[in-house]
């Protein structure tokens, strides 16, 4: 039997939106039904593009619209929450961008609204449903080359600044850490799960979101040193060093890539894996299984791993005085 079509809603039609709904093309029995812009016109232009049946000019017009099976957040960090509840309030699945809210206490309320409304909702944490990221993970959990002993993980590129762009201005949740700096963090809570302590370290840019983050997340016998940056292109890759060799996901470690295995004698070994898509193809493939067998909630980004992410990224914010409200 031909599986159910899933008629998908974007809300947002900005950067990530544009890749995600080139991603859901290349999926089958899956459809681009809606994409919802404060500016009509800005939504016609992507639904022409994107081959969108309906643009809307609000995002409470694409929530009332009874056609859809799930919503996909593409908006900036400030309003995940307010957007999320939006579509949970109306019973329409989520699949919300990262970070999932601004702070633990938010994450929170979109949870318990979820479960309130009995309606699915996902953190759209592509990386977790990448397979060369779920190979890494195998890998750590099964002691391939022994404890890991540190891991290193780097996140940078560097924008032109422009304290106008969601990137920089910390009205809209801006700043390396929330951006980026989720993804090594994101890495290493799968890996080697939450540490005893942490050290963090920050320098902020004049609208006062943080420019770089560099955090020492501390174990019983092993550290990751861990980097957030808009100051500057880094190889963006993770390595785990172990006490038989090293892992290494090759740059960039958070989207499609290789991974090398090299052991203690030198040996290399190259990992490729056949990526055809920009990777978002393998979350929308999740969530659409998820929303075919009538779930509330993901067994791969669960609720708790979304709950543990924020909460790090709390406590590292703490640390470094980074203050949102
Ligand atoms: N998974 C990934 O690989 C990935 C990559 C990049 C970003 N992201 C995440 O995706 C989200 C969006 O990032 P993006 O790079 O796509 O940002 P973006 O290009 O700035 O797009 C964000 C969109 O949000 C809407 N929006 C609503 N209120 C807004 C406001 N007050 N100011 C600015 N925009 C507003 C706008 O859409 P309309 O004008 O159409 O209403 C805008 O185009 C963020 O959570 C980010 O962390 C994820």
């Amino acid at each position: 039997m031909k599986p159910k079509v899933v008629r998908w809603g974007i809300i947002g039609a900005g950067k990530i939106a544009k890749k995600f709904a080139k991603d859901l093309q290349t999926i089958s029995n899956t459809e681009l039904r809606s994409i919802a812009s404060r500016n009509a016109e800005k939504a016609k232009k992507f639904a022409s593009e994107f081959n969108a049946s309906i643009a809307y000019g609000s995002y409470e017009e694409l929530v009332a619209d009874s056609n859809i099976d799930a919503i996909y957040i593409a908006t900036p960090h400030s309003f995940h929450k307010s957007h999320t509840l939006l579509c949970l309030e109306q019973r329409k699945p989520v699949l919300c961008e990262k970070p999932f809210a601004m702070n633990l206490t938010e994450v929170e309320a979109m949870i318990q609204m979820a479960k309130a409304n009995n309606t699915l909702l996902m953190e759209a944490i592509w990386t977790a449903f990448l397979p060369h990221f779920q190979y890494v993970q195998k890998l750590i959990k099964e002691k391939h080359f022994g404890e890991v002993i540190q891991l290193e993980a780097d996140f940078g590129f560097h924008p032109q600044y422009d304290e106008t762009s969601r990137v920089f201005d910390k009205r809209l949740g801006g700043g390396s850490l929330l951006d980026i700096g989720i993804y090594p963090i994101f890495l290493t809570l799968s890996t080697l799960g939450e540490p005893n302590s942490i050290e963090a370290e920050a320098s902020f840019f004049d609208t006062g979101a943080d420019s770089e983050c560099k955090m020492i997340f501390h174990y019983e016998k092993a550290k990751a040193i861990l980097k957030s940056t808009l100051l500057e292109e880094t190889k963006t890759e993770a390595i785990f060093h172990c006490e038989e060799g090293r892992i290494k996901i090759n740059g960039r470690f958070h989207e499609p890539t290789s991974v090398t295995l090299i052991n203690n004698q030198g040996v290399t070994e190259l990992k490729n894996f056949d990526y055809k898509t920009l990777g978002y193809s393998y979350e929308i493939e999740h969530f659409n299984q998820l929303i075919r067998d009538g779930k509330t909630k993901s067994d791969i980004m669960t609720f708790e791993r979304s709950q543990q992410l924020i909460k790090t990224i709390d406590k590292v914010r703490t640390i470094i005085g980074l203050n949102y409200s």
